[in-house]
C-alpha cells in the first residue's frame, strides 16, 4: 500500500547485476528511513537486463526482483510482468518515470547500452544516475549540455572511486578554490597487486589472488595497464577541474612493469609504490594528467593504505591540502552512490 504522503519518484533501472541488484537491495532496506527522513518513496516501475525487461507502472516488487537476479535468471521472468528479449533503450522509450538508474556494463567502444539509454531517458526529461564510466568518458561534454538544456540532472558519483564522494567533494566542497594537484587510487586491483606484491608474492602470484578474490577481471588488462585509473582522471578533470579532457590527453603507464626490485628500492627509502592518477595545474589553467607507478613517500595520505582502499587528495589554494578515502571489501558502498545520487537530485 501506497503512502499517500510520500514523494512517489519512479525509477528505472538498466542493469541487474553486482551493482544494479544491490542497489535494490539497499533501497528496500532503506525504504523506511527514506519515507521518514526525506518523504521520499522510489517505486521501480521498469527493470532490465541482457536478456529482457520487467514493467509494470504500480511498482515492481524489489524482494521479487533480487531473488530472481540471485537465482540467476532474468527480469524478463517476473511474473505477469516480464517482456523476454526487451532491450534497454527501448523499456527507456516506453516506461513513465522520473529517473533512470543505469548500470550497465562499461564499454569504452561505443559506450553501449548505455549511453543511448541515458541519452534518451534525458531526452524524455528525465534525471539519470550512473556508476557506468562509458558513456561519461566517451560523451561526457555532449550528456551535461543534453542535461543542461532539457533541465534534468546527470549525477555520476559512482563511476570514479566507488562509493568515495571523489567526485561531490571536487564539485561541491572545493567552490571557490583553484585545484593546484589531485592525486587518487581510484583502482583497487592495482592497489591490491602492488600491497601483495610488495609482501612479497610475484606479479603472476598476486594477480592470481585477485582474481580468486573477484576484484580482479578475468581479462585485467584495462586495470593493470592503467586504462581504468585514466577513464576515471578523465571524468574527474571534466566534472572537477572544468577540463575538456579525453583519453588522448592522459599520459598512461601501469603496473605490468614493476618488479620486485623496484618495490623493494622504494622500501628502502621510505616509500611505497602505488599506481597514482594525478592532474597537476599548468600555467594556461589547463592540467597535465598522468597514471604512473609512483613511489609516494610512506607520510602521504595515499601512501598509508591499504590494497582494498580506494583514495584522493586535492590540493588546494584556500582549504589546503584534503584527503578521503574509503575501505570498500565488498561492492555495496559503489551500488549505494546511485541512491546518494538520487537523493541530491529529490530532498528538499
Ligand atoms: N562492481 C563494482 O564494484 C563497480 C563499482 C563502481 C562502478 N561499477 C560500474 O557499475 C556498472 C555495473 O557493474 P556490475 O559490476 O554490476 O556489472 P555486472 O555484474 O556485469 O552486471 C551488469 C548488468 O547489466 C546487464 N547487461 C549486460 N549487458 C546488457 C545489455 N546489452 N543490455 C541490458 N543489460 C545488460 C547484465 O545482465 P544479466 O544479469 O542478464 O547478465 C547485468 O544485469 C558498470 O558500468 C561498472 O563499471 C561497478
Amino acid at each position: 500500500m501506497r503512502d499517500e504522503r510520500l514523494c512517489e519518484i519512479r525509477i528505472v533501472l538498466i542493469g541487474v547485476g553486482n551493482i544494479g541488484r544491490r542497489f535494490l537491495e539497499v533501497l528496500d532496506r532503506k525504504a523506511d528511513l527514506l519515507g521518514a527522513r526525506y518523504g521520499l518513496a522510489f517505486t521501480v516501475v521498469g527493470a532490465g537486463d541482457s536478456r529482457g525487461a520487467a514493467l509494470d507502472p504500480g511498482g515492481l516488487d524489489i524482494p521479487t526482483l533480487v531473488r530472481i537476479k540471485m537465482d540467476g535468471r532474468s527480469v524478463a521472468e517476473y511474473p505477469g510482468r516480464g517482456r523476454q528479449g526487451m532491450a534497454p533503450l527501448a523499456l527507456v522509450q516506453q516506461v513513465e518515470a522520473d529517473a533512470l538508474c543505469e548500470a550497465s556494463p562499461v564499454n569504452l567502444k561505443d559506450g553501449e547500452p548505455g549511453l543511448s539509454c541515458i541519452r534518451a531517458a534525458i531526452g524524455k526529461g528525465m534525471h539519470v544516475v550512473t556508476p557506468n564510466k562509458g558513456p561519461l568518458v566517451l560523451a561526457y561534454p555532449e550528456l551535461i549540455a543534453l542535461a543542461r538544456e532539457r533541465g534534468v540532472q546527470l549525477l555520476f558519483c559512482g563511476a570514479v572511486a566507488g562509493g568515495l564522494p571523489a567526485i561531490n567533494m571536487g564539485q561541491r566542497d572545493m567552490a571557490g578554490a583553484t585545484i593546484d594537484r589531485l592525486e587518487a587510487l581510484p583502482n583497487l586491483t592495482t592497489s591490491f597487486i602492488l600491497d601483495k606484491m610488495s609482501q612479497g608474492l610475484s606479479y603472476a602470484g598476486a594477480l592470481a589472488e585477485a582474481q580468486a578474490q573477484g576484484c580482479a577481471e578475468t581479462d585485467p588488462s584495462l586495470d593493470v595497464e592503467g586504462w581504468d585509473a585514466a577513464n576515471k582522471l578523465v571524468i574527474l578533470a571534466n566534472s572537477v577541474l572544468d577540463m575538456p579532457a579525453t583519453l588522448d590527453d592522459v599520459s598512461v603507464e601501469g603496473i605490468t612493469g614493476v618488479t620486485a626490485a623496484d618495490l623493494e628500492r622504494a622500501k628502502a627509502e621510505d616509500r611505497v609504490i602505488k599506481l597514482v592518477a594525478s592532474a597537476v595545474r599548468q600555467e594556461d589553467g589547463t592540467y597535465s594528467l598522468t597514471v604512473a607507478p609512483t613511489p609516494l613517500p610512506a607520510a602521504h595520505p595515499l601512501a598509508r593504505l591499504s590494497g582494498q582502499q580506494m583514495g584522493i587528495v586535492y590540493h588546494t589554494d584556500i582549504y589546503g591540502t584534503i584527503s578521503a578515502a574509503i575501505l570498500e571489501e565488498e561492492p555495496i558502498p559503489s551500488a549505494a552512490t546511485m541512491l546518494r545520487d538520487l537523493l541530491s537530485i529529490y530532498r528538499s
